[in-house]
């Protein structure tokens, strides 16, 4: 039997969440019974939405914090946040992220502008991770949801960069799996297809003679809703962990498995290492966490 995690009197930590899907999750969570506390560079539209949920609510449901993602201290303060106000963290959703200049190739040689990219989408992703994982240590075990994209695994010159970052963070989401033995503590990444936003609108950009935007103008598109759903099924069922989730369009959500391994590297002596390993690293990370628990103050 499916095991479920209640939402009810539970604190979610979203990235993003002043607009478009983090919002939208954000809102799912809430009528589900959990509180939200939102970090986002939009401090109008992130004010405002929390005012709109706290409003409809008739209590304290939600707050806001201006956190730039790829900041450990913002991470930090948006953590804090969330402890002082609701008591603790039990879930977080690493969804900001950014499309522009994604149509990198023959863009200036601009470091600022490349970095951005993979800052933003792929290392904030990692930052969040690592300040959630202690936060949630502390709390006895929790669930963490990256956005990733169906770029994480499909590729198009137009999104080049933006595809890279999301490889990015497939990669570290299926890197986590360990963690649920270690704390407690759950990772997955949402994978949509292309969603009807301002960053739909960004990606690819590479001018009005780009075939790209055709391309995309004429694609199907995923239903926000669908998107909602899949981060919603991530974070409550228990039994997802480094999970990677499709949310594509016609209402579709489907697991992208992941290649296990290769014949010419499991071999006999392999196969054999793999358990030992995992019996010794859960031990490893224990002791590891314990120290970072102490050296941040957590
Ligand atoms: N829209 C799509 O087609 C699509 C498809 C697949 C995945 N995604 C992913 O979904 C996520 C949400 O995107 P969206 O479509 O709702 O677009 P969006 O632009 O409305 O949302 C992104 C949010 O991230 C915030 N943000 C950007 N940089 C930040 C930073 N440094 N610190 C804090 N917040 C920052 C933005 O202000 C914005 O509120 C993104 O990670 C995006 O890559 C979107």
């Amino acid at each position: 039997m499916t095991q479920t995690l209640s939402l009810e009197g539970k604190v979610a930590v979203i990235t993003g969440g002043a607009r478009n899907i983090g919002k939208r999750v954000a809102a799912e969570m809430i009528s589900r019974g959990a509180k939200v506390v939102i970090g986002d560079l939009l401090d109008a539209e992130g004010e405002a939405t929390i005012n709109e949920f706290n409003v409809s609510a008739g209590s304290k449901v939600a707050a806001y914090i201006h956190t730039d993602v790829t900041k450990y201290s913002d991470n930090k303060a948006l953590f804090a946040l969330a402890q002082e106000e609701f008591g603790g963290v039990d879930i977080a959703f690493l969804n900001a992220g950014i499309g522009t200049n994604a149509n990198a190739m023959f863009l200036p040689l601009d470091d600022k502008v490349d970095n951005r990219m993979c800052d933003i989408n792929t290392t904030a992703v990692v930052k969040g991770s690592k300040v959630a994982m202690l936060y949630m240590a502390k709390r006895g075990g929790g669930v963490i949801v990256n956005t990733a994209s169906v770029a994480g695994f499909l590729c198009s010159p137009a999104v080049g960069i933006y595809a890279a970052s999301k490889h990015g963070v497939i990669g570290w989401t299926r890197s986590n799996a360990i963690f649920e033995h270690v704390c407690g503590v759950r990772m997955n990444a949402v994978c949509p297809y292309w969603v009807e936003t301002e960053l739909a609108g960004d990606l690819g950009n590479g001018g009005d003679q780009d075939p790209f935007a055709k391309f995309v103008a004429d694609s199907s598109r995923t239903k926000v809703e669908t998107v909602v759903e899949a981060v919603l099924t991530l974070v409550e069922d228990k039994s997802r962990n480094a999970q990677t989730l499709l949310a594509l369009p016609g209402d579709v959500i489907r697991p992208q498995e992941p290649i296990a391994t290769y014949p010419e590297i499991a071999d006999a002596k392999y196969q054999a290492m793999v358990p030992k390993y995992a019996q010794e690293a859960i031990v490893f990370y224990k002791k590891k966490l314990a120290d970072a628990l102490e050296r941040e103050g957590i």
